[in-house]
């Protein structure tokens, strides 16, 4: 069965975002390359077709992402961030019929169940803080891009309720640029 994936960029503090939900202030540096190169399919479609970047996607078919997260890419006309993913934005605000995506306000826990039933990759969690939060227990690998920043406030990368979730680690990626990535795999049991 797929895996849901939650690959995201953190500060050393666990901030996805500032308060403002600004993030230019994480790092450039080789691991972009890497990420380029691993999993193409994460960079946003209009940034991969101005760096010339036509790899297939080498992981995952799918990804889901809340309307926080969503809105970053609509702000600048982007309605289909990680085309040719197939893409689930969640909310209960939008109109789903005004973007070329799957808006949904249903349960999030059900629409990954239902995803991982039929999908035959795995299944990306691009954030943000708040759906990684509705989703917590159905997160099967973690893959946190630690970056060398202290921001001492801004958004988490989980904002939900409490629960401690035992984790094995798996993959370290240590990069030049001071970003390390971490893959963590839910605990068996
Ligand atoms: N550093 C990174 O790698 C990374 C990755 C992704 C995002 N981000 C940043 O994270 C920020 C957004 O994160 P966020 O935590 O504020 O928001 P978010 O999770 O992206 O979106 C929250 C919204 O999603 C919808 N939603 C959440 N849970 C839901 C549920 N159970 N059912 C239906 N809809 C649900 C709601 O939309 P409605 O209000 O419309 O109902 C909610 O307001 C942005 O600034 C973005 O740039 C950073």
């Amino acid at each position: 069965m797929p895996d849901l994936v939650y690959f995201v960029a953190t500060t050393v503090d666990g901030r996805i975002a500032a308060p403002d939900g600004g993030f230019d202030f994480f790092p450039q540096g080789d691991h972009l390359g890497a990420q380029v190169e691993a999993l193409p399919e994460t960079i946003p479609a209009h940034a991969r077709q101005a760096l010339g970047i036509d790899a297939a996607p080498r992981r995952f078919g799918s990804v889901v992402m809340g309307r926080h997260t969503y809105a970053v890419g609509l702000r600048e006309g982007i309605t289909d961030p990680y085309r040719p993913l197939d893409t689930v934005v969640f909310s209960r605000t939008l109109d789903p019929a005004a973007a070329p995506v799957r808006i949904t306000a249903e349960d999030p826990v059900a629409v990954v169940r239902e995803l991982k039933q039929r999908a035959t990759r795995d299944i990306w969690l691009c954030g943000g803080g708040a759906l990684a939060g509705a989703l917590a227990d159905a997160i099967d690998e973690v893959v946190v891009k630690v970056n060398p920043v202290l921001a001492g406030a801004g958004l988490p990368m989980v904002d939900g309720a409490f629960g401690a979730r035992a984790l094995v680690l798996g993959d370290v990626r240590r990069f030049e640029s001071g970003v390390v990535w971490l893959t963590y795999r839910r605990a068996p049991g």
